[in-house]
């Protein structure tokens, strides 16, 4: 293993601008540079460098890192292939550590798996195509299906001879010690006896997304409905299958470049696909998809085309998926086979030309695809037609981006014909449902509603987004994060009754304030940031920028990027929102500070004042009445309301002084 100590100086030697800077042409503008984005289409650059802060943001499409992160995005390298790459760049000697005895064990063991299941794989296509069963069993089937012998190749199917164990006393005399047979699934026992799993089965090898074999899909060669079609590898230290999609290794290049990829439900589905030519493709294997799947797809492409039966089950496979997809915030279209037909089968009906403009002319974004279906299904029936728009609002509600609901909002009314406010209202009353279901004690805040057109206060949705994107946490712990070690000054009285200036930190003033009056942000990867930083603080350090756009949470490291390079816009909107127009950050620090900690007070207490007046409601509708929790709480609202007048006024202040 690579010590910290190697990583610390691979990462102070890594030029941001330099490691990007071999793969995108960049030019420099201000402080940062800019270049087009290597991770989506784009004719205008928007794909920015800050070499001081050392990360690469792409305000496009939202990616954005640091070197390794780059090299890890852009080259699919893995962590320490990345830290490799790195030391030769710039001549650092790699020190490698011994783990540590656990560590050991658990690599060993896995290490152990890996072995042996690489060795299962040899084996397995060695039977496929050199042994007399194997070709006259195994390899007949696959040709009769149709698959060439190139595509069987390429994804080194394989198949396990009928006998008891062969496979596994072969195994055994190579040295693979029964332990990991067994937790590799690829062998059983039974009365103290091994056999194979897998037995008088063809073989799909599952890749993991370096190309290593960590499981196996096993079909049997007939029709027979009293065993099961496929036998899969059970759950071991190196197959989880909730994070694995088949086919993915084999994907994953094709899936960046054209920036989409079809996600299928078996295993000859993704390798017919293949055989037509179409390679970004990936399969959920017979399970529901999970969201730790779709996030691994949203490593490599942020658009999925869901690829399903169109009997009844595969439409509900696709409507599932769907909302799960449209919840991660990734974009998604649906291709439905004609009835009966899978993507296997109707591959091999069609010449690959065909199947490659099948996909393409038939792919229909999901708002259109899930109304149509419906639609039919209601004809002019309005009570189901009721139904059906809250149906597809739910789906739409789901969406986090709020560009996007709008605009699907708009397609679905129209398509519907029905009034858009209809649709917002619907849309807006489940995501607050949602919402208070989510965090009890919160409302759902107005800016996470679609505006209601036409609504001059509201509207446009630019504002909505930009909105979003400024609540006062995120804020308070972007000046942290930018300008945490900056002083601001303060005019104080001393002993003798003069004014002095003091001067603190930008970082001291914001937790000592935030701490003295025990506040919590609601946003918890904000509250985790102010609370690592806290840390530092107390240890009398100030954590640098690296701590958090290098932090193993990927949460607290996305946010980390997005608010140290989107200082500059952030600010230009913040300033026109707010119409206090600043030269330069930097030189009116005080104002930003104060108005952001005051801001996010007064929120705070907007909430707890709402929940007392909420409370005072429900008491007063009791009977008989609680008269002395009633005045207490009425006392505490009016504390809440002075101390609402003082924040507003100081405020006020900031804001017009
Ligand atoms: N599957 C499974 N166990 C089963 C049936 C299916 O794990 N008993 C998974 C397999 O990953 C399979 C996928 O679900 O690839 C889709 O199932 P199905 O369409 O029945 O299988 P196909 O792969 O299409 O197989 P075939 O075309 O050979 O019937
Ligand atoms: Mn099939």
């Amino acid at each position: 293993m690579i010590t910290p100590d190697t990583i610390e100086k691979i990462m102070d030697a890594a030029r941001i601008e330099e490691v990007v800077g071999e793969f995108v042409s960049l030019k420099r503008r201000g402080v940062n540079m800019i270049g087009l984005c290597p991770f989506h289409n784009e004719k205008t650059p928007s794909f920015s460098v800050s070499a001081p802060k050392g990360i690469y943001k792409c305000f496009g499409c939202g990616k954005g890192g640091n070197a390794v992160n780059f090299l890890m995005e852009h080259e699919h390298y893995t962590y320490p292939e990345a830290l490799r790459y790195l030391a030769q760049k710039y001549n650092i000697e790699i020190e490698e550590e011994k783990p540590s005895p656990e560590q050991q064990q658990a690599m060993d063991l896995k290490e152990s798996l890996f072995n042996v299941s690489a060795f299962a794989q040899k084996f397995f296509e060695e039977q496929l195509h050199d042994s007399e069963e194997g070709r006259s069993i195994a390899l007949t089937y696959l040709k009769e299906r149709g698959f060439t012998t190139e595509v069987i190749r390429r994804f080194g199917l394989g198949y396990c001879p009928g006998a008891w164990d062969s496979f596994t006393q072969t195994a055994l005399k190579n040295g693979y010690k029964k332990e990991y047979l067994l937790k590799t699934s690829l062998s059983k026992s039974k009365d103290q006896m091994l056999y194979d799993t897998f037995r008088d089965r063809i073989i799909f090898p599952i890749h993991n997304l370096s190309g290593r074999v960590l499981g196996f899909g096993g079909r049997i060669l007939t029709n027979e409905k009293n065993r099961p079609k496929y036998i899969n590898s059970a759950e071991s230290d190196i197959y989880q299958k909730s994070k694995v999609l088949y086919g993915i290794y084999f994907a994953k290049s094709q899936m960046v470049s054209l920036d989409n990829c079809y996600l299928v439900e078996g295993y000859t589905d993704v390798i017919a696909l293949h055989q037509a030519g179409i390679t970004n493709v990936i399969a959920t294997s017979g399970t529901a998809l999970t969201t730790d799947q779709i996030k691994l797809i949203r490593r490599y492409t942020s658009n999925v085309t869901l690829l399903f039966d169109g009997d009844p089950a595969g439409i509900k496979a696709a409507f599932r998926g769907l909302d799960l997809i449209l919840e991660e915030g990734l974009n998604v279209r649906v291709v439905l086979f004609p009835d009966g037909e899978d993507p296997d089968s109707f591959a091999r009906e069609k010449r690959p030309a065909e199947v490659r403009s099948f996909v393409e002319e038939q792919a229909a974004d999901f708002i259109s695809f899930k109304t149509t279906l419906l639609l039919e299904e209601t004809r002019d029936d309005p009570i189901r037609k009721a139904q059906l728009i809250k149906e597809i609002a739910q789906t739409i509600a789901l969406i986090p981006e709020p560009i996007a609901r709008t605009i699907y909002v708009q397609k679905c009314s129209t398509m519907m014909g029905v009034e858009e406010q209809l649709m917002v209202s619907e849309v807006n009353r489940i995501r607050r449902e949602k919402f208070k279901r989510k965090h009890q004690p919160e409302t759902a805040k107005d800016e996470d509603m679609i505006p209601v057109p036409g609504d001059r206060r509201t509207s446009p949705q630019k504002q909505e987004y930009e909105e979003t994107n400024h609540r006062p946490e995120q804020e308070i712990i972007r000046l942290l994060l930018n300008h945490g070690a900056k002083e601001i000054t303060f005019e104080v009285e001393n002993e003798d009754k003069r004014m002095v200036e003091v001067a603190v930190t930008v970082a001291e003033f914001i937790l000592q304030d935030i701490h003295s009056d025990d506040l919590m942000l609601d946003n918890v990867i904000c509250q985790n940031i102010l609370n690592e930083y806290a840390g530092w603080w107390e240890q009398k350090k100030l954590p640098a920028h690296s701590i958090f756009t290098q932090h193993q949470d990927e949460d607290v490291r996305k946010l980390a990027i997005d608010l140290l390079s989107s200082q500059y816009t952030l600010s230009k909107n913040w300033e026109q929102r707010h119409k206090i127009y600043l030269k330069d950050e930097e030189d009116e620090l005080k104002p930003r500070v104060l108005y952001a900690v005051y801001a996010f007070k007064l929120q705070k207490l907007e909430k707890m004042l709402a929940e007392i007046q909420q409370k005072i409601r429900d008491m007063s509708r009791q009977i008989p009445a609680d008269e002395e929790m009633l005045l207490e709480l009425m006392k505490t609202q009016r504390d809440l309301l002075e101390k609402r007048r003082a924040f507003a006024r100081e405020l006020d202040r900031v804001v017009t002084r």
